[in-house]
């Protein structure tokens, strides 16, 4: 059980968390999701009132909230200050704010090296986000870019959210805008990426196409 990080990055609605999760809990591996912690800091800055676009406020907050997550891949508890903020994270409010938040670069310096903290305690781990494979951690044993089109990536999410899925349509656009565009670790397929377009493939047939590749690099 030696060392290996597998980076899985890619536009919301590819498949990346549950790919993660299952290959993590497959490999007996920590998982981490990277999106769960920009997600809590926008909790964290819509609860403190402040605007999301005023980097300064945000970056402020950033820093003074007490953030933890687990990396257990069956369940990963996130807390701000003591409240389990889990449910809320997911919602509509931190969803529409959460990409001007990741947007600030003081935002990311700081989960960056937490997040570079908790690879290096981990030993295996399977870490999902946007910029894992060309920021977090590029050193990785694997880096997974997932893709999907952009009909199958609204159909997932609005499943997922019991949404509409023509809005949900709109929010995924407008949001992977923001995230590819944005100056500071803008979402990338890294070159060494293995691409893999989840379209057609089913959950499990991706997860078994990534432990072959990690079986092939021993
Ligand atoms: O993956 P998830 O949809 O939960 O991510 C929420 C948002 O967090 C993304 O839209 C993006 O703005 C930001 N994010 C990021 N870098 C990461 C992970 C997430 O900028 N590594």
């Amino acid at each position: 059980t030696g060392r290996c990080v597998v980076a899985v990055d890619g536009p919301s609605g590819s498949g990346k968390s549950t790919v993660s999760r299952r290959l993590a809990a497959g490999l007996d591996a920590r998982y981490l999701d990277t999106g769960a912690m920009y997600r809590a800091v926008t909790w964290a800055v819509l609860r403190s009132g402040v605007d999301p676009a005023d980097a300064e406020a945000v970056a402020k907050v950033a820093g003074e909230i007490d953030l933890r997550i687990g990396t257990d891949p069956q369940g990963y508890g996130v807390t701000v200050d003591g409240v389990a903020v889990d449910a809320d994270i997911r919602g509509p409010e931190v969803t529409g704010a959460v990409s001007a938040v990741a947007a600030v670069p003081a935002v990311r310096a700081l989960l960056v090296a937490r997040q570079r903290e908790m690879i290096t305690h981990a030993g295996r781990i399977v870490v999902e986000g946007r910029d894992i494979g060309s920021v977090v951690a590029p050193e990785a044993e694997l880096k997974v870019y997932l893709t999907a089109s952009e009909v199958a990536r609204a159909r997932r999410r609005s499943a997922e959210d019991a949404a509409d899925e023509a809005a949900t349509a709109a929010d995924l656009a407008r949001r992977d805008r923001l995230d590819s565009t944005r100056t500071a670790d803008p979402l990338q397929q890294s070159a060494d990426a293995v691409v893999l377009d989840t379209t057609e493939l089913g959950i499990d047939e991706v997860v078994a196409r990534l432990r072959e590749l990690l079986t092939e690099r021993g």
